[in-house]
């Protein structure tokens, strides 16, 4: 299995509705988050001083940290406010007969 190809994560009904979960596969640390019924897979860790964004609420678009409020965009990653220096990355996933598939490969 290389990160090129889709593997299995997480099962679709372990992501509630606007909230995060902490996942580890391999080296990079995931936080899935369900939004308005779509998946979004991002890192875990926030650039500003590693808190695990899983734990952080959802609000408008945005996965918020819960140690200093840096906001991050769900579909971009993009900072959008608080103290980060930078964005996190996003990754592909899909759903298949109930299972959450990621790509880890950017
Ligand atoms: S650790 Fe995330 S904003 Fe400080």
């Amino acid at each position: 299995m290389t990160e090129d190809e889709y593997q299995f994560i997480a099962k679709d009904e372990e992501i509630e509705e606007g909230k995060g979960r902490p996942y580890v596969m391999g080296d990079h640390r995931i936080a899935l988050v369900r939004y308005e019924g779509a998946l979004y897979a991002l890192d875990d860790l926030c650039p500003h001083a590693d808190a695990s964004l899983a734990f952080g609420p959802v609000k408008e678009g945005c996965l918020i940290c819960p140690w200093h409020y840096a906001e991050f965009d769900l579909k971009t990653g993009e900072v959008m406010s608080g103290p980060s220096p930078r964005g996190i990355r996003t990754y592909e996933l899909k759903v298949e007969e109930g299972d959450i598939l990621i790509k880890l490969a950017k």
